[in-house]
């Protein structure tokens, strides 16, 4: 294995928090900084901005929702697709007028556009005045990135060193106190053609089972109801650890803390998902009877040149045994639409598929070339519009699915975990196979458990009432 001492590192991280107290203070006239974190892209990124908001916290900062009064400012970025990239710039290019206002405002950068060479290069030279770019692969060394840059006051500029180590024990402030993220791996070793993720977020590694049960007990312990339990394809979960494990086992052992709770995961690649972890959820109450498994594509031969090492009859296989042993079953999936050399026929199979398995509901996208990917090298001959009216199909037909599995919900009772206030007294929940029941109640219920009975569904959105 590798010589870095992570905890050594770590205890050296601290050191500068320490440092930072002082130094921020100072720097703010001796009043307590306020940093705002805007979070772009998927849960990863989201449980990546809770470590980050955990440190400035141990920093002596407070958070603040309002980039308007905050003394620092941190975009964490996704480069997932084109749009999620633009938005970014579009967004960094506001805060001009902000800094310009406020000379002391630090800006800074990270998450996985980061990671990409000519994104910090451009990022560098368009927007002199964010003070702070670094990626995903270095977050624990933020607190010495901050010193350095306050104490400098140069910019810098730290990515692209993948160091395949994790990082136990950085300090995190969750930003739910009922539903919460738990990361059990980090990285991807897919290499979807398409996809840029392994790219930016570097090789697939998985944390001790010990130490996720740990923090899970924690976690319940401090009265979390859900736990969603985090990784680019969980099912792969275990591979290079010196004990033989694996995400079912682990999946069982979370459920088998005392306490009343539910887990959900994140994301499941078909490839890889075993009657095993079928069984594992059907024989739990506390795992939800939702799955998400992204198919991509109904059609063989895109999903072939996309390199997702299956077919549609292994997908249809794995979905219909979760079907016969999970009752009431949610399945959701992501979808892209127009990968390179998609013809119409390919196009129809993918909604035969979504016809077939009936999803709950689904993330759907337009292929977006990334740069470095093998896909983005392909011939590409269908133009966007006509991408587009496909897309349009898809939306139609899976309105519909959804719409009608929703009718069936009408005049059962469901157990509902209560999450937001959505206006004066109608409450949002949501159900274990992740469906939103809008209820009335008080807002002393959210974040607890109760029964809802749907009595009313307008195409997918529920309304019912707690008994
Ligand atoms: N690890 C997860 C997905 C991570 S990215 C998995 O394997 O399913 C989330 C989704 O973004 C992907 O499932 C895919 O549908 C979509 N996506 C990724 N790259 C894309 C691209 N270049 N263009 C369009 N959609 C993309
Ligand atoms: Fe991307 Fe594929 Fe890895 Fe998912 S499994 S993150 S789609 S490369
Ligand atoms: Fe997630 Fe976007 Fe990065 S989807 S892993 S935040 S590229």
């Amino acid at each position: 294995m590798s010589e870095i001492n992570t905890t050594a590192e770590l205890a050296k991280q601290a050191q500068y928090t320490d440092l930072l107290k002082d130094v921020l203070l100072m720097r703010y006239n001796h009043r307590q900084p306020k940093a705002h974190i805007r979070t772009y892209g998927c849960q990863q990124n989201v449980a990546d901005s809770e470590k980050i908001k955990g440190m400035l916290e141990e920093m002596g900062c407070a958070l603040t929702e309002n980039a308007e009064e905050a003394d620092m400012i941190i975009f964490n970025t996704c480069a997932v697709r084109e749009h999620a990239e633009d938005r970014v710039f579009g967004n960094v290019g506001e805060l001009k007028a902000l800094k310009r206002k406020k000379p002391s405002l630090l800006i800074g950068l990270c998450g996985c556009m980061m990671e990409q060479k000519h994104i910090a290069d451009r990022i560098y030279k368009s927007f002199p005045y964010v003070g702070l770019v670094f990626g995903t692969h270095v977050i624990h060394k933020f607190p010495e990135m901050l010193y350095n840059a306050v104490t400098t006051g140069k910019r810098l500029v730290e990515r692209g060193t993948d160091d395949g180590q994790i990082y136990e024990g950085i300090p995190m402030h969750r930003d739910g106190s009922f539903k919460g993220w738990l990361s059990i791996m980090y990285g991807c070793d897919n290499f979807c053609t398409y996809c840029i993720v392994p790219h930016v977020r570097g090789r697939e590694r998985s944390r001790k089972p010990s130490v996720v049960l740990e923090e899970a007990k924690a976690m319940i312990g401090a009265g979390y109801k859900e736990i969603t339990l985090l990784g680019q394809n969980v099912n792969s979960y275990g591979k290079g650890l010196d004990e033989k494990t694996s995400f079912p086992e682990l999946l069982k052992s979370v459920s088998e803390i005392d306490g009343d709770f539910w887990i959900r995961f994140m994301t499941s690649h078909p490839k890889d998902a075993s009657k095993e972890l079928i069984d594992v959820i059907a024989e739990s109450g506390k795992i939800c009877n939702h799955i998400h498994l992204p198919f991509q594509s109904g059609s063989d031969g895109i999903l072939k040149r996309m390199n997702r090492h299956y077919d549609k009859e292994k997908y249809m296989e794995i979905v219909n045994y979760a079907k016969s042993r999970i009752p009431d079953l949610s399945l959701t999936s992501d979808v892209i639409v127009g990968f390179p050399g998609e013809t119409y026929e390919d196009f129809r199979k993918t909604l035969d598929l979504i016809r077939e398995v009936e999803f709950t509901s689904l993330f759907t996208f337009i292929y977006s070339p990334r740069v470095g990917t093998p896909a983005a090298k392909m011939d590409d001959p269908i133009p966007y519009e006509e991408k587009s009216r496909w897309f349009g199909e898809l939306l139609k037909v899976q309105e519909e699915i959804a719409a009608k599995r929703c009718a069936g919900m009408v005049g059962k009772t469901y157990r509902v975990l209560v999450e937001e206030q959505k206006k004066e007294d109608i409450l949002c929940a949501r159900t274990q196979n992740n469906i939103i029941v809008e209820v009335s109640g008080t807002p002393e219920m959210i974040g607890t458990f109760q029964n809802a009975e749907i009595t009313e569904a307008r195409n997918w959105i529920l309304r019912g009432k707690l008994h």
